[in-house]
């Protein structure tokens, strides 16, 4: 099945920025790699659909790529629904049921981000390629290649062992990356069809090639808009310079307040809830390969670390809260200069949390702040977004511990034990309607460059997360 477009502009322009050879490539795009198997060619259909969730123009490619997930589901001989939501479809499948054995959940999803900024990308986003042993393509880390280790995992132990040692449901949904609007209710209304006793997900990273990663916690995320308004128009700086308050200027003090100048965050009350890091998670991560400040430094690019005193930067990503400017902007944007006060200025801001953050909570905090720090001369709308809470986990539950040992299989090497520093809102919420815990199989590396230009997910992960579901089904069987 082909990818189908309805995005009326060509997604990629074949001009000095496409590689020589690029576009005698694109009309096969598996020809590149000599060995090509079945399941690359299952992976490669599967990123071929431009499934981006947040632009209404892709809503026809996010359905073509629910009903290719469909059918792969079907002719493995699952059971597979393709339901409807008010906005993109969630596509569950299970095998055969069988009274008295485990009950396992395995989710993932099957939208993607944007691809702009375009021209940053090496090959055509929707146009997987194999160069390097990494698959380059939008969503072949996050999530399709994690998606599909999933179900390609299932249909090798289906075929050879005529059957799985679980009843097995799969939950794909197509709008996480809007922050899974419909998913609560859905769980809702089929929680007796989706009760189980754990939950799988590939959906996050591991930290290092070849080091087995098990997450037990993800930060929780709050989300908002500010706007500044000043004047009723944008206004000649000469003529009314010094006379009225600037937005631009404002809002950059609004924003520098946010924050100490040594990086801890200075909204009162943001840190009441945070439960502080454990010594025997310190101690271990100390010991993690692949998180130290040198390799963030590298995989970042950035000429120095900074944040919140007293922590290593991997604990102040893992287990301890942010504020982030997403986006900033207001007046003149263009060449040169134009003596202009803006009549209004914008900031998107972003908080990440730990347990035991609320994010409500913590968006009233912020909007309280905002408002009583808001300079004068200024009129201040601040406007909530999406929202998820955080998750923790004991990564030595019975369940954990068949976790590592799959890993340990899959990899032929220890496992390690970390807290992401991304977020999947649902895992809280699967445990707060189905009360199942969650295992964080990570496969995506550091520079797997998800949600930015040059997405990629090396072959071997993809092929380790095959066996790594093959080993799960069976540990999490006995
Ligand atoms: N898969 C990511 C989250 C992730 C990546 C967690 C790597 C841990 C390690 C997920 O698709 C994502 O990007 N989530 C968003 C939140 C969502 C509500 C938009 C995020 O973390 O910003
Ligand atoms: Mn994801």
């Amino acid at each position: 099945m082909e990818a189908k477009t309805s995005d009326p502009e060509p997604k990629f322009s074949h001009g000095a920025l496409v590689p020589r050879g690029f576009a005698l490539r694109k009309a096969s795009p598996n020809v590149n790699h000599p060995s090509v198997t079945p399941e690359l060619d299952d992976l490669f259909s599967f990123l071929r659909f431009s499934s981006i969730s947040t632009d209404s123009r892709h809503a026809g490619d996010v359905r073509a790529c629910a009903e290719w997930l469909t059918a792969k589901l079907t002719s493995m001989g699952l059971a597979t629904e393709l339901h409807e939501t008010p906005k993109h479809p969630v596509v569950i499948a299970r095998n055969v049921h069988v009274e008295g054995r485990r009950n396992v959940l395995i989710y993932g999803h099957y939208d993607v981000q944007p691809v702009d900024p375009l021209e940053l990308w090496t090959s055509d986003p929707f146009k997987p390629e194999i160069r390097d042993g990494r698959i380059w393509a939008r969503g072949s880390a996050d999530n399709k290649g994690q998606m599909l280790a999933h179900v390609l995992g299932v249909e090798k132990t289906l075929r050879e062992n005529q059957g799985l040692p679980v009843n097995l449901i799969f939950l794909f949904e197509g709008e996480e990356e809007i922050g899974s609007p419909n998913l609560a209710s859905f769980l809702v209304h089929h929680r007796d069809e989706l009760r189980c006793d754990v939950i799988a997900i590939s959906d996050t990273g591991m930290v290092a090639p070849g080091v087995p990663t098990l997450g037990y916690g993800l930060r929780g995320l709050a989300c908002c808009e500010a706007i500044l308004r000043g004047p009723k128009g944008d206004l000649h700086s000469g003529l009314f310079g010094g006379a009225v308050a600037n937005p631009a200027t404002a809002i950059a003090r609004l924003v520098a307040s946010m924050h100490e100048l040594n990086g801890r965050v200075a909204i009162d009350g943001f840190y009441d809830d945070v439960r502080p890091l454990e010594n025997w998670e310190r101690k271990m991560w100390s010991r993690v390969p692949g998180v130290e400040d040198a390799d963030l430094l590298k995989v970042t690019g950035s000429p120095g670390l900074f944040g919140e005193p007293g922590y290593t930067a991997t604990e102040r990503v893992w287990a301890r809260p942010t504020a982030e400017v997403n986006g900033i902007g207001g007046g003149y944007q263009g060449e040169g200069s134009k003596t202009v006060i803006p009549a209004e200025a914008f900031v998107k801001l972003s908080f990440r949390l730990v347990p035991d953050q609320n994010p409500r909570q913590i968006m009233n905090r912020v909007t309280d702040f905002l408002q009583r720090h808001c300079p004068p001369g200024v009129e201040i709308e601040v406007r909530p977004g999406h929202d998820g809470k955080p998750y923790i986990t004991d990564p030595n539950s019975k369940y954990g511990l068949a976790a590592q040992t799959a890993l340990r299989t899959a990899f032929d090497a220890e496992p390690v034990l970390i807290r992401e520093g991304g977020s999947i809102p649902i895992v809280q919420t699967f445990r707060e309607i189905l009360g199942a815990d969650t295992l964080l199989l990570g496969l995506a590396l550091p520079d797997a460059q998800i949600h930015a230009p040059n997405e990629n997910f090396p072959v071997e992960n993809f092929e380790a997360g095959i066996r790594l579901n093959q080993a799960l089904l069976g540990e999490l069987a006995r």
